[in-house]
């Protein structure tokens, strides 16, 4: 009897009076929040309200999110003056997860479907156990990769191919220069030119000259010890994701008539007058379309996703610290659950 009196006191008075929450785990998740902006050290690694998916909204049980430069920079308070910021805020894109729920409007996802995503931070926020995404944005994981393999690719991938197939319109026999061939965007858009039978030159540091070669590129240039322009030359298409020096070097290695498409800066009006070249600054958009294509190219086996080191989620601010390098060989994810067999 007495032990019976024992065992119900641990079963329904001690967690109740030791954790309050403990009956509503089923609500609670795992999250990096922040609560206002600043360093790294404003990453909280806490407990938080699960999200509930609205009627066109699809919640994923995160197994895996990459982590972005923008994340960083949003994290510090960059774009403050542009967005409403609401904390506490979970940060991050970039998921890649199983269907947990869907809104009564969502038709092409349902409960158990492996999915990937670049979720726009106004559904939620990737660094979590659980985040909420729409059909215009997710599209189905590609089989061929691992979770974390495809949380290394909806923002980086929807950049590159947004730069180069709907922005300067690069197509077969034309030749692009692709700057910082070696990062997140870099990668695959060496592999996406590739794909559509384009010639690629690429820079990287000398460490990932080997890289810049693995993913296909034609020419490999080491920026730190070679000047891109006395390698390429009246060519058609340059993909900048470095800025300053890098941009103003790039004007003049375009043919008349070619194409400057910058992730990192607006590319100067008169600089592209003239040279008669055209130009354009480049904002990546979810589309879950262009994601599904993509990844039909991984499966297919002409993408290949590098992934250089992954963290637990309680370790964002390493993650975090190393993307802030700007030196990341492929990309950095956040590995927030075991793969699912
Ligand atoms: N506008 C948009 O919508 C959009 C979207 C995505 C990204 N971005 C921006 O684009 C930039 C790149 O993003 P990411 O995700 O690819 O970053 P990342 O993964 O950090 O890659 C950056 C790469 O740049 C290379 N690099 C550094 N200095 C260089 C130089 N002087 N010349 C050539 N390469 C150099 C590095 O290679 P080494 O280590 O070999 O030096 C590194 O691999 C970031 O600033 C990001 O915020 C913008």
């Amino acid at each position: 009897m007495r032990s019976l009196t024992l065992l119900l006191r641990y079963v329904f008075v001690t967690p109740f009076a030791i954790t309050p929450f403990a009956l509503s785990a089923e609500s609670t998740m795992k999250a990096v929040v922040i609560h206002e902006y600043g360093g790294l050290e404003v990453l909280k690694y806490e407990d938080v309200q699960r999200p509930e998916p609205k009627e066109d909204q699809i919640l994923v049980r995160v197994i895996a999110a990459g982590v972005n430069p923008v994340d960083g920079l949003i994290r510090s308070g960059m774009f403050a003056k542009h967005e409403k910021a609401t904390f506490p805020m979970i940060l991050g894109a970039d998921i890649a997860g199983v269907v947990e729920k869907t809104g009564s409007k969502v038709t092409k996802f349902k409960a158990g479907d492996p999915v990937f995503a670049y979720a726009s931070l106004k559904s939620g926020g990737a660094y979590a156990e659980y985040a909420l995404t729409t059909e215009r944005e997710a599209a189905p994981k590609p089989k061929v990769l691992t979770y974390v393999e495809a949380a290394a690719v909806p923002v980086v991938a929807l950049t590159a191919w947004q730069a180069l197939v709907d922005t300067a319109k690069l197509s077969a026999r034309q030749t692009v220069l692709i700057h910082g061939g070696s990062g997140g965007v870099g990668t695959f858009a060496i592999q996406i030119a590739k794909a559509r039978g384009a010639r690629v030159i690429a820079t990287a540091s000398t460490a990932n000259q080997d890289l810049l070669m693995q993913l296909g590129a034609d020419v490999a240039i080491g920026y730190t010890k070679q000047k891109f322009e006395d390698v390429a030359k009246d060519v058609d298409v340059v993909l900048d994701s470095i800025g300053k020096d890098t941009l103003a070097r790039s004007y003049g290695v375009v043919r008349k008539g070619g194409f400057i498409v910058s992730l990192v800066a607006r590319p100067d009006r008169a600089e592209l007058d003239k040279r008669g070249i055209r130009g354009a600054a480049l904002s990546v958009e979810p589309n879950s379309d262009e994601l599904a294509e993509i990844g039909k190219l991984i499966d297919e086996g002409k993408i290949k996703v590098i992934v250089s080191q992954t963290f637990p989620l309680s370790e964002a601010i390493k993650a975090q610290e190393q993307v802030a390098t700007g030196h990341t060989r492929g990309k950095i994810v956040l590995k927030i659950a075991d793969e699912p067999k």
